[in-house]
């Protein structure tokens, strides 16, 4: 295990600390921060021992060789000591091949590294492990986040596992209830502001300069190295080939930053011998990060009113636009925006795929669609869509999906028919073999069993 002598570097003034406010912002400045740690940067890491050393741990029964995150911890803060993280087998998650949207697409290795099987249903929990364990080491018993649900989810669940207690800010009546949920039954205390998730973090960052409370959200920078093992097992699943491009969707911008800083940092240590592209797709109705790359040439962010049925990602003001533009120029990535259509879409193309996703996670297959067609990936890459919520997240949208509600009323109601092709109604029969048998024929004739529909 390297030593604990990771420092805190202003992405902003370049200013080092060793020990970050409560509002996890540069004193100088205000900037966000990230992790460095001289270890990585001294030549005392040698890739082929790291990939030795990481596989072996997968036959390993100790609680740390266990988890997909702390694998991989010689990339990692070390807390100390290592016996107070709090874990719940996050991680090894597996990597899918779609042979359906391969074929749809036209791309011939196209995988999902499908985040949604971790322990809580999202990818959050990756972070979640390393910053509610430094949370526990730096001796707060209050631990706090504003969320579009799965953050708050994860941060309940390991608040929980590790003995804090945990104070939830959602934006009402916009998020998943099958994610209030889950805060709920972790024992948060769980508040539904009457506003939006942006304001909801506005409001955190003030209370933690007010109250003892540690925030977890994506600011902190624990967060991200978590997130960053992502990228360390999806490497490692492809046998440390770099696959051309990784897509993932952006939001509050915390995970592509996450991957991007984990990508710089493999190719450093001699891991990979080239970056994958690393591209961020976000909704039409939230694009925040495309409109600062396009109309600002990604120097001033361009906030926007966030409106999206893929409500995880509804955020208007993401907090780490500055590490998502650097992360998107220095892999040579893109940034796109798709539609409500083409997000409905493509989640029950997903779905078909027999693994599923939640709204937010199908951005990635629409935004690939929108990249073959401007040449941007080409149809003999190896393309990786980054999956980060469990299909059971958003019960209500796949249910109006399916029943055909998800945009009535809506500007979109007039076009949603294209849709039609991809919805599996839940049909209400007598309870009669008769009634059975008939359904089942009908299928039978409708869609072929060999018609791949
Ligand atoms: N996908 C899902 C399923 C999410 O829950 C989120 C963010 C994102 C994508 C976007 O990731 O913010 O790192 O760019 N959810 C946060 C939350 C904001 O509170 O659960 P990002």
């Amino acid at each position: 295990m390297p030593s604990a002598a990771f420092g805190f570097h202003c992405i902003g003034c370049g200013a080092l600390s060793h020990a970050p406010a409560q509002d996890f912002r540069c004193s100088q400045c205000g900037n966000l921060l990230e992790i460095t740690d001289p270890a990585w940067r001294s030549g005392k890491l040698c890739a082929a021992d790291l990939k030795s050393i990481w596989h072996q741990r997968r036959s390993s029964n100790l609680p740390l060789d266990l988890s997909g995150v702390w694998r991989f911890r010689e990339l990692l803060p070390a807390p100390q000591p290592e016996r107070h993280v709090i874990t719940l087998r996050e991680g090894n998650t597996p990597l899918y091949e779609l042979p359906r949207s391969s074929h749809s697409t036209g791309v011939r290795r196209l995988f999902a590294k499908h985040q949604g099987m971790n322990p809580t249903g999202s990818f959050k929990d990756a972070g979640m492990t390393v910053a509610s364990t430094f949370a526990k080491q730096a001796g707060y018993s209050w631990v706090a986040c504003a969320s579009t649900g799965n953050t708050s989810a994860s941060m309940a669940a390991y608040a929980a596992r590790g003995g804090l207690r945990s104070l939830v800010l959602v934006p009402e009546g916009k998020i998943s209830w099958s994610k209030v949920s889950q805060a709920l039954d972790y024992g948060a205390l769980t508040c539904q502001l009457r506003t939006d998730f942006d304001a909801c973090l506005r409001l955190l960052q003030e209370l933690v300069r007010r109250a003892p409370v540690y925030q977890l959200n994506s600011i902190n920078p624990f967060r991200l190295e978590g997130q960053k093992t992502l990228a360390f097992e999806l490497l490692e699943q492809l046998d440390w080939h770099p696959p051309d491009h990784i897509i993932v969707p952006g939001g509050n911008l915390g995970n592509s930053s996450a991957i991007g800083k984990a990508l710089l940092e493999m190719r450093e240590i001699g891991l990979i011998p080239r970056l994958p592209k690393l591209s961020v797709i976000q909704a039409e109705g939230a694009n925040a990060l495309v409109r600062t790359l396009r109309e600002a040439s990604g120097k001033q962010l361009i906030s926007v009113d966030a409106e999206t049925r893929a409500t995880a990602i509804r955020i208007g003001n993401p907090a780490s636009w500055q590490k998502a533009v650097n992360v998107i120029q220095a892999t040579g990535g893109a940034c796109e925006q798709v539609s409500e259509l083409e997000i409905a879409q493509a989640k029950a193309e997903i779905g078909a795929e027999g693994i599923g996703c939640e709204p937010a996670s199908a951005v990635t297959l629409a935004g690939l669609r929108k990249l073959l067609q401007q040449g941007f990936v080409k149809p003999d890459e190896t393309v990786v869509l980054v999956l980060t919520g469990n299909l059971l997240k958003d019960p209500d949208f796949t249910m109006e999906f399916h029943r055909g509600n998800l945009f009535r009323g809506t500007i979109h109601e007039p076009q949603s028919a294209m849709l039609n092709p991809f919805r599996h109604p839940p049909l209400v029969l007598d309870a009669t073999l008769d009634a059975v048998l008939k359904t089942l024929d009908q299928a039978e004739k409708a869609h072929p069993i060999n018609s791949n529909v």
